[in-house]
């Protein structure tokens, strides 16, 4: 491995300074390495389908202006602080966009992206980690940084950096839901909505860990390809959502015993009936894993909750054990990635990037756009 390169002074990196204006590219210089942190080369990072909305406000999701925007990346350590023990310069690494406070695992927030839910994890996005990854160069703390097997994974697996790797990131979120409900090989679990970019996520995950999954959603034509291009047909089941509770847990119920239900439902998703026929559907004891970004309060059936000993259970993101977990499944070929279409756009193409991540939303994670900075 080399050894600490220098950096350049200056780099680039794309700055939000006002939700009204949009982001901006500007040459600022270079973060420097220090105790607890890695400056990273960034290879490829990821944009949530939601991003234009994100930081134009309109999904007005709260963090500090001015900083470097930005979520999870794939990228290479350029330099480490004096405290890296194992990190290597040129080493690749998966960029964890779910920062933590290191005296406080509570306080945590998303790069780039939310400041978090309490003063403590405001205080860190406010301060030291405020820039993330759409730049040439990001400060990463240390365990932020997930090393990649390169040999395996790009020589011997034959993945894309921009091209695969980078879909960590979104398999990553459903897959903490999973953990957290502790979903077991051989299970049944509903996935709702399951046809945007976490929700598809959810269902490949859900099918490496040997669940047979039950894919709902309003479209039919984006459920069907999550049944017919699977790493297992066999073992995934299609329910479009009709709107009416009775019908949709008839149909759910031809299914037998169902024995979880993982929800990543948009804001927009509050009034929809899926929520109280799918938490029907569930077997005595069955586990609900509700990851939705929901602002408005939802209905529970709370009789069926209590008489079948239901377990209710939020989840944001995921914990550090299941990055590491995910990505050897990744490297076992427990999870495959690939067979996704793949739009790459420089920093300056931003516009057109988040637009694109749009109109990609729903695809079924079939499509992305991604930053090459
Ligand atoms: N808990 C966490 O850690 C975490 C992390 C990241 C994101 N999230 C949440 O996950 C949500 C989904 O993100 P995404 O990127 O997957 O979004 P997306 O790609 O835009 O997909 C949205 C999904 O919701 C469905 N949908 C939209 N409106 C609906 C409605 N009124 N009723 C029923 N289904 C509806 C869409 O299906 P159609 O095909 O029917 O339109 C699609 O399947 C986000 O909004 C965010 O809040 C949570």
């Amino acid at each position: 491995m080399a050894s600490n390169q220098p950096l350049p002074e200056t780099h680039r990196a794309l700055i939000l300074t006002s939700r009204a204006y949009g982001p901006e590219i500007k040459t600022i210089p270079t973060p420097q390495p220090g105790p607890g942190n890695a400056i990273v080369r960034i290879e490829a990072a990821n944009i949530i389908s939601y991003s234009k909305h994100i930081y134009s406000g309109t999904r007005p999701y709260p963090l500090p202006v001015p900083l470097v925007i930005g979520t999870s990346a794939i990228g290479r350590i350029a330099t480490t602080g004096p405290d890296a023990v194992s990190l290597k310069p040129g080493q690749l690494i998966f960029v964890d966009s779910f920062v933590r406070g290191r005296d406080d695992e509570d306080a945590a927030f998303l790069f780039g992206v939310h400041e978090g839910h309490s003063e403590e994890s405001k205080i860190l996005m406010r301060g030291e980690w405020r820039d993330a990854t759409y730049a040439e160069y990001a400060k990463v703390p240390l365990e932020n940084c997930y090393p990649l097997n390169e040999d395996l994974l790009v020589n011997k697996l034959g993945y894309g950096i921009a091209e695969d790797l980078q879909d960590l990131s979104r398999l990553l979120v459903p897959y903490g839901g999973l953990r957290d409900i502790n979903l077991q090989p051989g299970e049944t679990i509903i996935i709702a909505p399951a046809t945007g970019a976490f929700g598809s996520a959810a269902v490949k995950c859900a099918l490496a860990i040997g669940a047979r999954v039950i894919a709902l959603g309003r479209n039919l034509d984006a459920l069907k390809p999550l049944a017919s291009k699977s790493s297992n047909p066999a073992r995934v089941e299609t329910v479009q959502l009709t709107g009416d509770v009775q019908t949709d847990l008839k149909v759910l119920q031809v299914f037998g015993r169902i024995d979880a239900y993982l929800d990543i439902s948009p804001p927009a998703a509050a009034n929809s009936t899926h929520f109280k026929s799918c938490i029907l559907s569930l077997r005595k004891g069955g586990r609900v894993s509700f990851m939705g970004g929901l602002n408005d309060e939802i209905t529970i059936p709370i009789k069926a909750v209590v008489s079948r000993d239901l377990q209710l259970r939020g989840k944001w993101m995921y914990e550090r054990k299941d990055v590491r977990d995910l990505i050897r499944m990744v490297e076992m070929g427990l999870l495959k990635l690939g067979g996704q279409k793949v739009d790459k756009f420089k920093l300056g193409e931003w516009e057109a990037a988040f637009d694109r991540a749009a109109e990609y939303a729903g695809s079924g994670g079939e499509k992305a756009a991604v930053i090459v900075p």
